[in-house]
């Protein structure tokens, strides 16, 4: 197995998500927790280091223990990671200076050497490579071993390596996909480690499995069941590892989408022999919301209200001691900062950050690593019909943050109706699976339109399709013009109270997602 030693980068998971589709089995560990004696355990037999945000040149700055040198593994070094190994095998990093910083897209040329490692690089007659960086500090001198392969305006040591110990150390992020052949260079390290590559989504589950019994123990856990792919993934994956240990709740918050109860319930009461308890909380969810409108204050309302929830249930339900979720790891990232490294917080999602000390209950996410389309996979791989496993995401705040402003009953009603038409509208022309997601919002004013003879003043929607592989980035989806002009007429025409439909065209970055 390899190891990936983080360095607290925002984008370390994405090195373990390359490996995985390598079909090679690795793990994450942060570099505190990294010691001799973890290392001999482990006895990883290659060893990445990731990036991070720190500077080598800073005295206490994050390190690995000097004992991974002597493994005898080949090594990676990324950003950061390369910085720390030249700095530990006797090079020079240097502090940053403006006019060697490189932040985003940059172009790397080769050196008159190359080697295995760099393989399948330079092969497009361009004579360069683009490649994502990010980093202010840059390497001034090799440590000895080492040799240039490949340099950058800003980082004359782009791409080094030493041979003889098989240690390959880049400034740039081979990781993301601004790197377009990236991944080559992962597959030509994990071939110069000896993987094999024959581990599988089959093999992740096992392991989940087991790591999930070993958590949870005889104890009961209770299951927020939502219907969408990740905890209704969650929900299976728990059921085959405890059985009847598991109580699944699924919250009915109001915020749901049109006779979607209904249909996730009859799903999981008629497909799987799972304990299911359907939690109609309506009331409770909306009376809070009334007269909020601000977005953090809506997903705080929404997050502390399913805990309370939670909580209700959970005291129902003898020994529980541990609530499961389908936290993701994009929810993750964007949510939660790595300890020493500051990340900045876009939305507070309800289903991250650890649950409050007083509910007592413990936490089980057995899908905190992946990706949205590796949950799929794993879907697949669990039987889940593919129906269920090709929907949509659907966020945990549900409609309330499709309702910019004030979030009423009628304007709930209103979405509802037009969000179906729409969904119903992509399904007929065919689109439904080439979207990452779709939703329609209703926007928080009216506006004068006129219908028939007569004057209106109704809301106006706004429809959202994106495309993305992993949500943290998206763009929009082009539809073409009769589309557009079908559906909205459709939706004026078949929903009361809209007489105006706005298509979003912003893409992620700088917009997100869902509206707030
Ligand atoms: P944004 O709006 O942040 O959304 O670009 C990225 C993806 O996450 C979903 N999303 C959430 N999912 N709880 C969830 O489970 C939340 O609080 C939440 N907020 C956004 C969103 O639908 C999109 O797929």
């Amino acid at each position: 197995r390899l190891l990936i030693i983080d360095f607290g980068s925002q984008v370390t998971q994405l090195i373990a998500r390359r490996l995985r589709e390598l079909n090679v089995y690795c793990e994450i560990h942060p570099y505190q927790n990294v010691t001799d004696a973890f290392l001999q355990d482990f006895a990883p037999r290659a060893v990445i280091f990731s990036g991070g945000p720190d500077s080598v040149t800073r005295d206490g700055s994050p390190r690995p223990p000097k004992a991974v040198y002597d493994l005898g593994v080949p090594i990676l070094g990324i950003c950061y990671g390369q910085q720390v190994m030249m700095q530990d095998l006797g090079g020079r990093v240097k502090a940053g200076e403006s006019h060697t910083a490189e932040f985003g897209r940059a172009w790397v040329a080769p050196s008159e050497r190359t080697t295995d490692f760099f393989n399948g690089w330079f092969m497009d007659g361009t004579g360069r490579e683009q490649v994502w960086m990010s980093h202010g500090d840059h390497v001034a001198e090799l440590a000895p071993g080492f040799e240039v392969y490949g340099t950058s305006p800003g980082a004359p040591f782009a791409m080094t390596a030493d041979l003889e110990r098989r240690f390959y150390a880049v400034q740039f992020h081979p990781e993301v996909h601004h790197t377009p052949n990236g991944a080559t260079l992962y597959e030509n390290f994990i071939r110069l480690a000896g993987f094999t590559g024959d581990w599988t989504m089959g093999a992740y589950r096992e392991e989940m499995i087991a790591k999930i019994r070993e958590q949870v123990g005889d104890k009961q856990v209770i299951c927020a069941l939502s219907g969408g792919v990740d905890s209704s993934v969650t929900g299976i994956l728990l059921h085959e590892a405890i059985g009847d240990q598991l109580t699944c709740v699924f919250v009915d918050h109001g915020l749901l989408r049109l006779n979607e109860a209904e249909q996730v319930v009859a799903m999981f009461r008629d497909n799987y022999n799972l304990n299911l308890i359907h939690a109609d909380e309506a009331d409770l969810f909306l009376g809070a919301l009334e007269g909020v409108s601000d977005p953090e204050v809506k997903r705080k309302t929404i997050g502390k209200l399913f805990i309370d929830v939670f909580q209700k249930y959970a005291d129902g339900i003898e020994g529980a001691e541990f609530l499961a979720q389908g936290t993701l790891y994009p929810d993750v990232i964007e949510s939660v900062s790595f300890s020493g490294g500051p990340s900045v917080t876009i939305k507070s999602h309800h289903n991250v950050g650890g649950l409050p000390e007083k509910m007592g209950l413990k936490l089980v996410e057995p899908l905190r690593e992946l990706f949205k389309d590796e949950v799929r996979a794993l879907g697949h791989e669990l039987g889940l019909p593919a129906s269920f496993i090709g929907r949509h995401p659907f966020p945990g705040p549900g409609l309330a943050i499709r309702c910019p402003g004030e979030i009423t009953r009628e304007k709930l009603e209103i979405l509802r109706k037009a969000d179906a038409i729409y969904i119903d509208q992509i399904r007929k022309h065919g689109l439904y699976d080439e979207i990452w997601q779709a939703f329609a919002a209703i926007l928080p004013m009216r506006t004068v339109g006129v219908m028939g003879d007569g004057r209106t003043y109704d809301y106006a929607l706004a429809l959202r399709a994106v495309t993305s592989v992993d949500g943290m980035t998206a763009d929009y989806y082009p539809f073409s013009h009769e589309f557009l002009g079908e559906t909205s007429t459709r939706i004026i025409n078949e929903v009361k109270g809209v007489n105006r439909v706005f298509y979003d065209c912003t893409s992620k970055p700088p917009g997100t997602i869902e509206l707030e």
